[in-house]
């Protein structure tokens, strides 16, 4: 708390203020019969009005009407016909009167000059206090949102991290197919490479097919590098990293990556992507991650089911919501599905029920649609099975 500064000095106290007014109106006595002893003249009353006003100042309203009261009755006793009595003759009662009204009037004015001066005194005070209370709050405040940013980031870290190692372990369920995708390619690489080389050895090659073994082979190692690429940028936690994309591209990435799973698994993959679909303004890399859970999620549903039923589709239209325009991929599967109870607790961090799961994919998805600006939710089928659907604002409004 702020030490209150006085405005002229600090209040005295009661015995000090009434001591005042007495000592003031004494003086005053001795000084106004000094002056009418030397100058012979009319009595010097109006210092008597410096002395009222000086202790109502000093002193407050008592102490001024303290003062007001033994001047009336020293001027009335030393300086008013008959001289030394406290009874004036009826000539001077006027003179008596217009006396104590004037001072009574000066001695109003002044107490009440000094109660003004003291209100603003406390109103400074007060103010002061209340600036240094609101500095310090405001310094705790400045203190508590660096604080907060800093645990912003860490938290942003973590969840980075953490989107980065469910990506990861989603990708493990893919290794098979992941390394069928790039096998594959390598096979046609070997075998039209071995085919040219059969050409160039036996005599006069034909120079078309050579050169069309050789387009294949260039076809093929880029398939095999593209997919190589894909999964180097799935794998690695590179910073999120915005651009306009087209979600059926991401529909096609994923795809190629559990292309091979999903034969072994024997689920057939459907899709259904419209061309009107609208661009997106998202993280590549955190899009595959969200749609190859779902689809890693679908084929886990239907590996109860039979085989002939197994089947998935995904789906990439336009939507309009509230006016605005969406683009919105669901995947449907054909397995098990959920309960309606169940509905919150899929997305919920831990929440699984597969031996080897961890019960971070769908969290991780929500979070990440949800920082998109987009929802993730699910849905029961009506016959069987589940649906998982997400949207993003299109580009236009993302961008706005
Ligand atoms: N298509 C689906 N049909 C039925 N249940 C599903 C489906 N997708 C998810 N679930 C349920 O939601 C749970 C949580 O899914 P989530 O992807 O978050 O974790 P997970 O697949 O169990 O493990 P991981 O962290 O490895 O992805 C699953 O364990 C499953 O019970
Ligand atoms: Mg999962």
């Amino acid at each position: 708390m702020l030490m209150p500064k006085p405005l002229l000095w600090s209040k005295p106290s009661a015995v000090m203020r009434y001591a005042v007014a007495v000592i003031s109106v004494i003086l005053t006595l001795l000084l106004a019969r000094m002056l009418e002893h030397y100058w012979q003249t009319t009595p010097f009353v109006s210092l008597f009005f410096c002395a009222i006003m000086f202790s109502a100042w000093f002193g407050g309203l008592r102490a001024g009407l303290l003062a007001i009261g033994l001047s009336v009755l020293v001027f009335d006793y030393y300086f008013l016909q008959p001289l030394h009595s406290f009874l004036p003759n009826l000539n001077e009662l006027p003179r008596l009167i217009l006396f104590a009204i004037s001072g009574l009037i000066v001695g109003l004015l002044s107490a009440a000059q000094r109660s003004a001066t003291e209100s603003l005194r406390e109103a400074r005070d007060d103010l002061a206090a209340k600036v240094d209370e609101l500095r310090r709050t405001n310094d705790a405040l400045q203190e508590e949102i660096t604080e907060r940013n800093r645990a912003q980031q860490a938290l942003h870290k973590v969840q980075a991290d953490l989107a980065h190692m469910t990506r990861l372990t989603t990708m493990g369920e893919l290794t098979a197919s992941i390394a069928h995708e790039v096998n594959q390619p390598l096979t046609a690489v070997l075998n039209n490479a071995n085919a040219c080389l059969d050409l160039l050895m036996h005599g006069a090659p034909n120079l078309g097919e050579v050169r069309e073994a050789l387009t294949e082979i260039i076809d093929d190692a880029d398939r095999a590098s593209a997919v190589i690429m894909r999964v180097r940028q799935l794998a690695k936690g590179a910073p999120i990293e915005k651009s306009l994309l087209n979600l059926n591209d991401i529909v096609n990435d994923v795809l190629t990556l559990a292309r091979y799973e999903s034969a072994a698994r024997q689920v057939a993959i459907r899709t259904e992507l419209s061309e009107g679909l609208p661009l997106v303004l998202a993280d590549q890399v955190q899009l595959q991650q969200v749609l190859l859970n779902l689809v890693v999620n679908g084929m886990d549903a239907m590996s109860a089911v039979e085989a002939s039923r197994r089947l998935l589709i995904i789906c990439g239209r336009r939507e309009t919501r509230n006016s605005t325009s969406e683009a919105l991929i669901s995947v449907q599967d054909a397995g098990i599905g959920f309960k309606s109870e169940e509905v919150d607790r899929l997305f919920e961090a831990f929440y699984t029920t597969k031996p080897q799961g961890i019960g971070m994919g769908l969290a991780i998805s929500r979070s990440i649609i949800e920082d998109h600006g987009g929802h993730l939710w699910a849905e029961q089928n009506q016959r069987s099975g589940a649906t998982f659907s997400f949207s993003l604002p299109a580009a236009e409004i993302a961008k706005s």
